[in-house]
């Protein structure tokens, strides 16, 4: 277990801001960031981070939390994991106390296979650079093709001993089980034989984004023709290619710099072109490029070129990628090699300028891209020429941006020789087409509203209220303010009882609290129910929130409501709220009033929900008990008018 003075370290050294940064690019907007959300498939962004608060919101998906909440969110760690990343990205050392034998079965068969991948990684460099074997074959291998030493460690490349079981027989060993050297598919067992995968490869690690290994590829070194030459992990749990680049986790940040990413075919393409300078570079490692994958790389930049082998057979197919990539809403470029010729072979004949220079001289947008395919097919040919302005307009067709389909337009009549009215007749056509089917929506998920047996109008009001109360207690707890208190008092003249008036000076919280005590209103929201006597105790014990202490100290789950009620502002407006009919807050009203007017809503609100309490039991109720009922329901009546009539004159 890790030991918790290093999670409080680890809690005041990390800065959200710079650990989102690492996977998602952040452009300041007022005192918070904003980028394009990493969960979902958006293009404006809606992703909120508080450098101020150390929270972020995903608006479009419903998830935030603090930093912790991130990476199990993005990077599916669990809470140790999570803490250990930040550890070691901010040189925390991490202090450990033992784990007992009940706590290590307690792993996850998840975390035990990261753990195997893990130990896998460093056999594989452990072989590669420590035995004869691995010196002779492996790293000459690498020294061969021009990869430098630093290049190895950069992408921890390996080497698997040609031998049936050395990784099984070693990993077995230093206590692993073989039912997760399985999973990962590092070992094949068949009935009762068992041997590496990998046997006699050089090992390629594939990282998340993150830099933890989820897999390998795994080269062949000798000529036969009937082995496959990259053998790759199984998918699996950890493992999921259609959602992994390779490269990203060593290129990501010069992708964010350069603004733009190069998409390449192949492992040894990205390794080439990274030891040449040119770092933002990442392949889909031989399948087709998915929308995941696509995601991935959006989250960094809207710009992708793809970089085709001079000879690609496969370019047709290919094209069926850039067309994804359009449908993102992203820009592409497309750029192919001389004949003979892959990002491997040129990086490494060529200097880094001259890779620049001939990467900025050849990428062309997919316009020009696919008219030049047509030139060297057959440009005479009338047919073929019709056949491609066709699918340039269904590739046009596929851009969200109006503005941009419509220069595409222009540059695809120039390109093609045909007229603009032509094409923006077929563009509506191919459009229309497109927009029969079904569009896909996403809607915000709504909170969880936890309260059983209610009638859903009032759960909804209810949790509106009880939201409310959180949030003026998170943002305004610590104020005093001058409150108008009924107070009963003695006319000295009639003796009589009256009430009156009196102006209070009360913080916020305090007045809060006494009230909603005196009601014996009890929150239904469970998280609410969770949160509410924190935030007091923080407020008494410190005088004001200290939000991103107090975040630290709650569980993701509940740094996640949080996070929605203080970023909730920001996203939704007045207008908003007031169409679902929902109590607004209305930040020209002073506090003192917000606080009078959502404490009489409170009581309105329970008022309601003992009425319908009522009305419901009269409904099976006999005679006798009947009348008491009523009669209860008309004191709850009048009790109410008389709420109303004061909450009317607060508002
Ligand atoms: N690939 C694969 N299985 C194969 C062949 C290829 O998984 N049998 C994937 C690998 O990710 C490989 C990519 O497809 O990197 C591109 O294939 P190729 O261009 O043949 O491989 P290179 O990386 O260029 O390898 P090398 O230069 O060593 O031949
Ligand atoms: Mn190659």
């Amino acid at each position: 277990m890790i030991h918790k003075s290093t999670i409080d370290a680890v809690f005041e050294t990390s800065r959200l801001e710079e650990v989102i940064g690492d996977f998602v690019q952040l452009k300041k907007s007022g005192s918070n960031f904003k980028g394009l959300s990493p969960f979902t498939d958006e293009r404006s962004p809606s992703f909120m981070v508080s450098p101020v608060k150390q929270i972020w919101k995903d608006f479009s998906s419903g998830k935030g939390g603090n930093v912790i909440a991130f990476l199990m969110e993005h990077e599916h760690f669990s809470y140790p994991e999570a803490i250990r990343y930040l550890a070691k990205k901010y040189n925390i050392e991490i202090e450990e106390t033992e784990q007992n034998d009940e706590q290590k079965a307690a792993a996850s068969a998840r975390e035990s296979m990261y753990l195997v991948s893990s130990f896998a990684l460093s056999f594989f460099q452990d072989s590669l650079f420590e035995t004869t074997q691995g010196k002779a074959i492996g790293l000459s291998y690498y020294k061969e093709r021009g990869f430098t030493e630093e290049t190895i460690r950069d992408f921890q490349l390996g080497y698997s001993p040609n031998e049936w079981t050395a990784f099984t027989d070693a990993a077995l060993k230093a206590g692993y089980q073989l039912d997760f050297l399985e999973k990962t598919g590092l070992t094949i067992v068949k009935e009762d034989k068992k041997f590496d995968r990998f046997k006699g490869r050089v090992m390629f690690p594939i990282h998340s984004m993150s830099g933890r290994v989820l897999g390998f590829g795994g080269r062949i070194l000798t000529q036969d023709k009937k082995a496959a030459k990259y053998m790759n992990s199984p998918e699996s749990e950890i493992y999921n290619k259609s959602k992994v680049l390779y490269g990203l986790y060593q290129g990501k940040q010069s992708i964010a710099k350069e603004d733009n990413c190069f998409l390449v075919e192949g492992y040894t393409d990205v390794i080439q072109m990274h030891q040449r300078g040119v770092k933002n570079v990442v392949s889909s490692s031989g399948t087709a490029l998915t929308p995941d994958q696509i995601r991935l790389v959006r989250r960094l930049t809207p710009n992708i070129t793809v970089l085709f082998d001079g000879d690609a057979a496969g370019l047709r197919a290919s094209l069926r990628g850039i067309d994804l990539i359009l449908e993102a809403g992203m820009n592409v470029r497309v750029c192919s090699f001389p004949e003979g010729e892959d990002p491997d072979s040129f990086a490494r004949t060529h200097s880094k300028e001259e890779v620049e220079v001939f990467l900025s001289e050849n990428a062309k947008d997919f316009i020009q891209f696919k008219a030049a395919l047509l030139v060297n097919e057959a440009a005479q040919d009338p047919i073929k020429k019709a056949e491609t302005i066709r699918e340039m307009v269904q590739s046009i067709a596929k851009i969200p941006d109006r503005i941009k389909q419509e220069v595409y337009v222009r540059s695809c009549a120039a390109q093609m020789d045909i007229s603009e009215e032509v094409l923006f007749a077929t563009l509506a056509q191919v459009s229309q087409k497109n927009a029969t089917k079904p569009a896909q929506q996403k809607v915000a998920q709504p909170m969880q509203v936890v309260a059983a047996e209610q009638p859903v109008s009032h759960v909804s009001t209810r949790f509106e209220l009880e939201k409310n109360i959180i949030k003026i207690l998170l943002l305004y707890g610590h104020k005093e303010v001058e409150f108008e208190e009924p107070i009963l008092q003695t006319d000295e003249k009639s003796g009589d009882l009256k009430m009156i008036s009196s102006k209070v000076k009360s913080r916020v919280f305090e007045k809060i609290y006494l009230d909603l005590q005196q009601d014996e209103i009890d929150f239904t929201t469970n998280s609410f129910k969770l949160l509410y006597p924190k935030i007091l105790n923080a407020l008494s014990e410190q005088g004001e929130m200290q939000m991103d202490s107090f975040v630290s100290s709650l569980s993701p789950e509940l740094a996640t409501e949080v996070s929605d009620l203080l970023l909730q502002d920001e996203q939704y407006t007045l207008h908003d709220w007031e169409r679902k009919n929902i109590f607004v807050s209305d930040k020209s009203k002073s506090l003192p009033r917000w606080v009078h007017e959502i404490i009489l809503r409170f009581r309105c609100q329970l008022i309601d929900e003992k009425v319908s309490t009522l009305q419901a039991q009269t409904e099976n109720n006999h005679e006798a008990h009947h009348k008491d009922l009523l009669e209860e329901i008309v004191q709850y009546h009048q009790l109410k008018t008389l709420l109303s009539g004061r909450l009317n004159r607060v508002v």
